[in-house]
Order: structure tokens, then sequence, then C-alpha cells
């Protein structure tokens, strides 16, 4: 305000000396006097200019520490999971393997069970029929001490130790027409060997798990024979594994590559109140 009235003064003392402004109202504006004294330039009440250049970019941070791994599926070459079939006696539920089933004249089938399912009937975890014979390749426990296993329609009765103990075992059942034999490990220890009778002399049939089938196409199935419980990392090879290779997928979760049948979820229909699920973890012993 003292600066305004300073610069009128100025004004007119300049005008009234020298006249040199004409125009009436001149008196009134002050000359040159855009910048008021102690008003900074780029304060708040100033307009602004135009947008500026960018300024260079500044350092980025470090990076950030790396995630735990998880577990994929084929963790440690085993096609990882679970079939669960939570009912006993009934025809409803059960696993159908979509994919060509070869003929084989020796194999090995092994898979993580989970059952308590031993009263004296059977409980079926694997069921493969061709037209004429429904027995061609029949996997099942009998009680917590047997099982009984039909290859080429054959049955054969293999002693067990008690399963009843286990919440969850590995069973590794085999068989060769080269040496006759066949057998089963649980838990990677070869428990019971017997004579071969015969072996699985035609591929292109079906195959089903937690159903027996006395028929083709999941056909006359029995209610007595359904398995009740979990059936994990299911495998077929078309040769009999050694002690280290079972000791391998037992122990380690490594599976050889040279299997003929897996049950990844491409291959297989599920039906009734079957269902899978991806375990965390591939078991092992
Ligand atoms: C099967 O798995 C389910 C889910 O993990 C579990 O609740 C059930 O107890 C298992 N069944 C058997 C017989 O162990
Ligand atoms: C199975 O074994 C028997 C007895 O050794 C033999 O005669 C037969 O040729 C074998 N079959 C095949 C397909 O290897």
């Amino acid at each position: 305000m003292n600066v305004l009235v300073v610069l009128l003064w100025l004004t007119f003392l300049f005008t009234g000396s020298y006249g040199q402004f004409q125009n009436q109202h001149s008196q009134q504006v002050p000359v040159c006097a855009s910048i008021p004294v102690g008003v900074p330039v780029n304060g708040p009440e100033t307009f602004q200019g135009p947008k500026g250049e960018h300024g260079t970019a500044g350092k980025r941070g470090p990076k950030g520490e790396r995630g735990s791994p998880g577990h994929p599926w084929g963790h440690g070459g085993c096609p990882t999971i679970t079939y669960h079939f939570p009912r006993d006696d009934q025809i409803a539920d059960y696993v159908w393997y979509r994919s060509y089933v070869p003929r084989m004249i020796e194999a090995t089938a092994c898979a993580w069970l989970e059952t308590s399912d031993f009263h004296d009937d059977i409980a079926s975890w694997v069921s493969y029929a061709i037209p004429g014979q429904n027995n061609e390749f029949l996997l099942s426990i009998r009680t917590k001490t047997t099982a009984d296993i039909y290859i080429g329609g054959q049955s054969h009765k293999l002693l067990l130790p008690d399963l009843s103990s286990m919440n969850k075992f590995h069973a590794c059942v085999w068989f060769s027409n080269k040496t006759r034999q066949t057998g089963i490990y649980i838990n990677s220890e070869r428990v019971s060997t017997l004579p071969l009778k015969g072996f699985v002399s035609q591929g292109g049939g079906s195959m089903i798990f937690g159903q027996d089938q006395d028929d083709v196409n999941a056909g006359s199935l029995a209610e007595n024979q359904a398995y009740n419980g979990n059936i994990t990392n299911l495998m077929i090879w078309p040769r009999v594994l050694s002690q280290n290779e079972i000791n391998n997928l037992a122990y380690n979760c490594q599976c050889p590559v040279d299997y003929v049948i897996a049950l990844t979820l491409d291959r297989v229909e599920l039906f009734g109140e079957a269902h899978y699920s991806i375990p965390d973890t591939c078991p092992t012993l």
C-alpha cells in the first residue's frame, strides 16, 4: 500500500514537473510497477507458466526377494493327483480311463492307497475288461492282509502285512510273462510273490478305477466291490520296475518316464461322487 502511495506521488511529481503525460487518467497508472517489492516471484499468487520438461528418471529400487517355489504339476516327475471315492457299497462312483490301454506281457501298477475298506468283499482299485474277459487285469484288496489280483482272467491271492495299521500305503503290483511271476510291494518292500498264470493279452479294452467291471464299458458293477478311500498317483508301466525304481517312487517321488498309464485329468472321466484334488506335495514314505 505504501509502495503505491509513493509511486502515485512520484507520478504526480513527474507529471507536474515535466508535463510528459497528456492523458488525465494516466496519473492512476503506475509505470513499470508490475512486480511489487516483497512478493516472491514464484509464490502461490503468481500465475504458472507453461509446463516444464520432464526431469530425468530416478534410479529404480532394488529387486524384491524371490518367492518360494510352488509345487508344480509333475513334481519330481510324477503327475501328482488324488482321486477320492467317498462312498462304499454303491455302483455310481468311479473314474473311467479314456485313453488307450495296451496289451502287456509284463507290467507294474503303483499307487498310494488310503482306505479302511477291508471287509471280506473286494475293494477294486483297478478294473480292466476286454470283450469276453472282464477280469483281464483286476487289482483289489480283499481283507486287511490279502489282495485279490486277476491277470488274464486268472486269480492270484497275495498275502500282505496288516494294512489296517497304516493310514496310507504305497502299493506296486507287478507281473512278468518272461519270469512267469507276479507279486506286490507294500511301502517299497517285496512282500509277496506267486507263479503267474496269465497276462494282459489284449489292448483297447475299458479300464476304470473304484469299481469292478463284470462287463466292458463299466458294465455289471457290484455294490460290494466298490473301493472306498483315496488313490494317489496311480501309474502303470509296461515292464517290471526294479527295487531301486520302486524305492525312488516311494521315497523320492521319482517316476520312470516310460509309463503307459497315468491318471492325468485329460485322460479320465469322473462319475458319481468320485472327484479329484491336487495335493500340495507329492507323497513319499
Ligand atoms: C481321503 O481324503 C480325504 C480328503 O483329503 C480325507 O478327508 C479322507 O479321510 C481320506 N480317506 C481316507 C480313507 O483316508
Ligand atoms: C508267455 O509265457 C509263456 C510261457 O513261457 C510262453 O509260452 C508265451 O509265448 C509267452 N507269451 C508272450 C506273449 O510272451
